[in-house]
């Protein structure tokens, strides 16, 4: 069981101003922020990141948005931080999320669904990794 996972708050609900709502909201849930930043990554990187989806139907549309705009990534430290991060964000479909999930709050669509978490322990160092080096790192 590992203790970290990697989030970002995608380019919807950074545009529509859920940055501090959603933060406040992982904060409030007993996650501790092991790093952050806010960027815009290029098209290029968005295929890479999402390079697992590449065979889906839905995987130019998902690259085209998550290079869009600007996204904040972070890494979250808390014991079992994927699956409790998981239960936190909810369905990746918001008509499918329970109520209370960050994506029942702030989802619009299955493709706008404010937020991404890592799905296992193993990708959640790998995506860690894509975003931030070892000196940007502050564990607890
Ligand atoms: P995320 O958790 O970032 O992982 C892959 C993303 O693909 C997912 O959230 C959605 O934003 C997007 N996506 C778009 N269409 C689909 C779909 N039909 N099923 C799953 N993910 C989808």
């Amino acid at each position: 069981m590992g203790n970290i996972t990697f989030v970002m708050i995608k380019p919807c609900a950074v545009s529509h101003e859920h940055i501090g709502e959603i933060l406040s909201i992982i904060n409030k849930a007993g996650f501790h922020f092991v790093s952050i930043k806010m960027l815009h990554i290029s098209k290029s990187q968005a295929e890479k990141f999402y390079a697992v989806h590449a065979e889906k139907s839905f995987y130019k549309d998902l690259v085209e948005f998550m290079s869009s705009g600007p996204i904040v990534a972070a890494i979250l430290q808390k014991e079992n931080a994927v699956n409790d991060f998981r239960k936190l964000i909810g369905n990746t479909n918001p008509a499918n999320a329970d109520e209370g999930t960050i994506r029942k709050m702030f989802a619009t669509s299955v493709q706008e669904n404010a937020v991404h978490g890592s799905d296992s322990d193993e990708n959640a160092v790998i995506e860690s990794n894509f975003f931030f080096s070892q000196i940007e790192r502050f564990y607890r």
